[in-house]
Order: structure tokens, then sequence, then C-alpha cells
């Protein structure tokens, strides 16, 4: 597609673009609509600076993708502005927990994940708190067609309780045990299973469907089993190549596809607030290959 519209400047190789020459204050057109749309598709995750959007505005722009999700049954967010679907992605200054400080795809331990996240930065430490991502299809395609074939067979087990797990095995977190014995009662059973290879409909390229710590093992294997071959994919995933940093700035605006990166909140600021709002989408979910 030709853009007439949009600018994109691409941040690296494979993934992630800044887009300019749209306000999103305003309702897209249906021109320029198309055009974000093709370059969410092009690089995974694209990103928009100096918006100054209210939370309404915000969910007025992530509406245009699709459906807007609550998501009240699990969440650890709050809604704002009596907006239920924009929610609070906080961490206080004093705070020991980091939201997403791990490789994931937002909500993968539900049956239909979300398709599209939107953030927001609301307010920013002077220094640090950027987000990395990854991307699911330069992964998948710089392995061998050995390791490619092995995988297409396999699915993996999600599970919702890991997040806090992964935060009580940093040192720096503070998580108690309390705390992750309650955090695995409250999301017992939020768990599900998808395959580790499919297809993203929209850009037709398969994807490594992976995250380092919501995927508990592979359907079939013991979690012994299935760790060193998991580890081996998270180095896959975080290798520098695959990845893209964003600094964010006041007003930016970030919006990904779940089903082609994960995505990682760096925990790099502490003594110091960092707030977000964070809106997600419905939408087609990845197909068998
Ligand atoms: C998230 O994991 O959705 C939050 C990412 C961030 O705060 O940068």
């Amino acid at each position: 597609m030709i853009n007439t519209v949009i600018t994109v400047r691409p941040m690296s190789a494979h993934t992630g673009a800044e887009i300019s020459g749209v306000d999103l204050r305003a309702p897209l057109a249906e021109q320029a609509y198309l055009e974000i749309r093709q370059a969410i598709n092009d690089w995974g995750v694209i990103f928009f600076r100096n918006m100054a959007l209210t939370a309404a505005q915000q969910l007025a722009f992530a509406r245009r993708f699709g459906a807007t999700e609550e998501d009240t049954h699990v969440s650890n967010m709050t809604g704002v502005d009596g907006l239920p679907e924009v929610k609070e992605v906080v961490k206080e200054a004093d705070d020991v927990r980091n939201i997403g400080g791990f490789w994931h795809m937002d909500q993968s331990f539900y049956d239909l994940p979300s398709c599209f996240s939107v953030l927001y930065a609301r307010e920013l430490p002077p220094n640090g708190g950027d987000t990395m991502f990854s991307h699911l299809s330069a992964a998948y395609d710089s392995l061998s067609p050995g390791l490619q074939a092995t995988l297409e067979g396999l699915s993996g087990v999600h599970i919702r309780a890991h997040a806090d797990s992964s935060a009580m095995n940093s040192a720096a977190s503070g998580l108690s045990f309390g705390d992750y014995v309650e955090s695995r009662k409250r999301f017992a059973g939020i768990e599900a299973t998808h395959l580790i290879v499919a297809r993203q409909p929209e850009s037709g390229r398969k994807v490594l469907y992976f995250s380092p710590v919501y995927t508990d093992r592979f359907d079939g294997w013991t979690r012994d089993e299935s760790l060193p071959l998991m580890k081996y994919l998270t180095g896959v995933l975080g290798k520098p190549e695959h990845t893209c940093r964003f600094r964010w700035g006041e007003g930016s605006l970030a919006m990904w596809d779940n089903r082609a990166v994960v995505h990682y909140a760096l925990d790099d600021y502490v003594g110091h607030r960092r707030l977000m709002h964070r809106v997600t989408v419905n939408g087609p979910w990845l197909e068998p290959c």
C-alpha cells in the first residue's frame, strides 16, 4: 500500500515503526485507518508521539480497531474516568511490583486473548521505564527447518498465576512468599492452551506464540521436559535483532498486535512513578498453519 496520509519510520529491521501525519484526537478517516492497520501488520507495533489524548479519545481510537474489553474478571488494573475499558498500569515510587516486566503477550492465559493493546503514557520517570518489543515472526523465521517442524506439532499451556512467580524470582522485586501464595490462589485455574506455531491471519506470517513466563510447558510434556527447549526459545525471542525499544515521551501512544509481538516493561526507575493507560481490543485469533 502507498501511504497518502501517514509517514511510517521503521525502528529496526523487523519490529516497530513510528507513525506521524495523523492526529489521534479526531475520528480516523478511512484511509488513515487502513494505513495504520497496514503499518501494524508490517511492524507488529507502532508508536505515535505528542498526542495529548484524553482517556475517552484513547478509547475511541482503540474502538476503531475492534471491540474493547473490560476484563473485570481477573485484572489487577482499575478503570479510569468512569471508563472500565481504560485501565491504569501504574507503578508508584515505592512499589516493588512491576506489571509486565517480562516477555509476554497480553492475556495469553485466556482462550481468546487480546488482539491489540493500546498503551498511552500519562506520567513518566525522568529516565528509564522504556518498553521493549520482539517480533514473533522474526523469531520463528530465524529457526532451523528442523526446529520449526518440531514446534509445529506443539501447543503451549499459558498460566495466569505465573506473572507473580516471575516477580518472585527477581531478588529486587521484594514480593513475599505470602504474596505469591495469595496470587496462586486468586488466579488458580486461569489458563489456556495455544498452538506454539500459528498463522497471523492478516499478515499471513507464521509466529512463535510463546511467552517465557506465561507458558508453563508444552501440552502433554512435563515442565521439566519443557524447560530446556523453552529456555532456548526465550533466548531467541530476546535476541536484539528481533527487538525494538521504545523510549516514551509525554503523550506517546503505542499500539501492538499481541498475535505478532511480545513486550517487556523495563523496571529501571526505582523511586519514581510511572502511569500508563491501557485499552485492549478483541479481534480474529491466530489460525492453524
Ligand atoms: C503491559 O505489559 O501491558 C504494560 C507495558 C508497559 O507498561 O510498558
